[in-house]
């Protein structure tokens, strides 16, 4: 049997074995003009600051032209950058400068909706048919049912209700139907002639950005194109027809879906996945708690970076290791920090030490990491604000990145404070990069050097093998093992996110610990059936196996 990792059979791009991603929200990474809202410039003069981190790709929320009525997510022209985040030049710009620093970076797509105030819509919603008029799903009267459908009805001179995917203002793009309702003429079959210029309007949106040096996408809602599609069985097959042409025209484009199953989207010719918080349980019991924000209400319990111990590691990994049984050979998990719809930020309700415990944890799985920007910082969750731009109980954690106390709004703009996007984090204590950036032990740097340590060893790419070694449900530490496909480098790696000190024997593949890479050196000791661990209050470790 052929090694799937090595290279000639590797299903992605060999830059991903080691690479670390972060997510950029655009209105709150940093404002170059002083207009109060994060720009493309802005992102462009925090390259330096970006590259000592050693992230390797960015991933930039949609940043075109839009109502904003869903902060983006809602596109009025595909083909030109939002005035307020600056030019097509601009983007072109950040492309170029990045890469010269070896960063990727990567584009937004949007392709199951539009804005209702794209042309696109706009001359679907037309009485008269025209060459939009099926790019759209319409019902065909406004008193028709929506087959379990949401639609809108009452705003369009056209007969009909549109069907959305998110909130109204997010007309559903017409992919056509895997099993149309006899009877419904309007559900269309996914090779109708409309379904198909969609298909290929895409394609073209696409082109466009990787001509001008976008290294790949984030899908958005990827999994949701076709409709009524049990199994996504015709959306998966929609997007093997994308990834073959890719591959044959851009090869070195990188497709990450949001989709939340990789056992579905990376046979669909999806390179990577996310794990994400409304698909999977198991990832919102690693660090969401049930809380006050309304989204998560409790129905988690525990999660498992918790001081109090009550988490349960067993949440995660059982369904995490059927993900990854999937995943082998096919692409990556990969597994967020957070990101802009996750209404907690990771560092909510945690001091430095219990992060410290989550990043080790995140940075030494399998996959790709995702960095949430300011999670490295440990920014923490704004409450109460209301909701800005279709952001709802996410908009707390879409809040300005924190650079500089020493300066007004933290160093995220020098626009007047009640001009800002979003306030700051109103504690005077937030955390800040200037702060960090200097301290060895600061949680920045903790993570900068998690990320180098990620990078200087191989049992610790994207395909090394994960064993878990200890994880037992309720109980503590957690202790798993990476190596390398052919058993040259192999690490260990123990957790112990609770309040009390915790001892384990966990059995393994003995050998004499050659290295302490991380945390106390007498935490592990080695015995002729695997090793005992000691582990501290609140504490991780990393070793390597010689
Ligand atoms: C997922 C995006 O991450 C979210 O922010 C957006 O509101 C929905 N998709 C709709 O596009
Ligand atoms: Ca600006």
């Amino acid at each position: 049997m052929s090694d799937p990792t090595a290279p000639t059979s590797r299903p992605y791009p060999a830059w991903l074995e080691d690479a670390v991603f972060y997510e950029i929200y655009p209105q709150t990474f940093y404002d170059a003009n002083g207009d109060g809202i994060g720009d493309l410039p802005g992102i462009s003069a925090k390259l330096d600051y970006l590259q000592s981190l050693g992230v390797d790709a960015l991933w930039l929320n949609p940043c075109f032209v839009s109502p904003f009525e869903d902060a983006g997510y809602d596109v009025s022209d595909y083909y030109q950058v939002a005035p307020r985040y600056g030019t097509n030049a601009d983007l072109e710009a950040l492309f170029a400068e990045a890469r010269g620093r070896g960063i990727r970076v990567f584009l937004d797509l949007v392709p199951g909706h539009t804005s209702w105030q794209h042309p696109w819509f706009k001359a679907s919603a037309r009485h008269e048919r025209n060459e939009y008029s099926d790019w759209f799903i319409w019902t065909d009267r406004v008193w028709a049912p929506a087959e379990g459908m949401r639609a809108i009805t009452g705003l369009s001179e056209r007969d009909g209700g549109f069907i959305i995917n998110f909130f109204a203002c997010q007309p559903a793009l017409n992919y056509g139907f895997a099993n149309p309702e006899p009877g419904h003429p309007w559900q269309q079959p996914v090779d109708a002639p409309g379904p198909r210029a969609v298909r290929q309007a895409m394609k073209d949106v696409m082109r466009f950005w990787l001509d001008r040096g976008a290294a790949g996408f984030r899908v958005d809602m990827a999994g949701s194109l076709v409709k009524q599609d049990p199994g996504r069985r015709e959306t998966a097959r929609l997007w093997r027809e994308m990834r073959a042409w890719l591959d044959a025209e851009y090869p070195d484009a990188v497709l990450i879906a949001e989709w939340g199953k990789p056992s579905e989207s990376l046979p669909a010719g999806f390179h990577m996945d996310f794990l994400l918080h409304f698909a999977q349980a198991g990832y919102t019991s690693l660090f969401r708690k049930g809380g006050d924000d309304g989204q998560w209400d409790g129905r988690y319990g525990w999660s498992f970076f918790d001081r109090s111990g009550h988490g349960n590691i067993r949440e995660f990994l059982d369904e995490y290791l059927r993900d990854y049984a999937t995943a082998q050979g096919r692409g990556l998990i990969c597994i967020p920090s957070g990101n802009h719809d996750m209404g907690q930020r990771l560092a909510e309700g945690r001091e430095i030490a219990d992060l410290l415990c989550a990043w080790v944890f995140l940075l030494t799985m399998p996959g790709v990491p995702f960095i949430y920007y300011g999670d490295e910082i440990g920014m923490r969750t704004v409450h109460g604000l209301p909701s800005k731009e279709g952001g709802y109980q996410r908009t707390g954690a879409r809040t300005p990145m924190q650079w500089d106390n020493a300066l007004p709004n933290a160093g995220f703009s020098t626009a007047a404070a009640d001009a800002l996007y979003l306030p700051i984090h109103p504690d005077a204590a937030r955390p800040t990069v200037a702060d960090q950036i200097n301290d060895r032990g600061s949680l920045l740097n903790r993570v900068r050097s998690l990320i180098a340590l990620r990078k200087a060893h191989p049992a610790l790419a994207a395909s090394a093998e994960f064993r878990p070694l200890y994880a037992e449900a309720g109980k503590l530490p957690f202790v798993y093992e990476r190596r390398t496909h052919d058993g040259s480098e192999r690490i260990l790696v123990a957790l112990n996110p609770s309040a009390a000190a915790v001892t384990a024997d966990v059995p393994g593949e003995p050998g004499p610990l050659a290295e302490t890479l991380y945390g106390a050196d007498a935490a592990i000791t080695a015995h002729d059936r695997g090793w005992q661990v000691h582990l501290p209050a609140v504490s991780a470790a990393i070793y390597r196996v010689a």
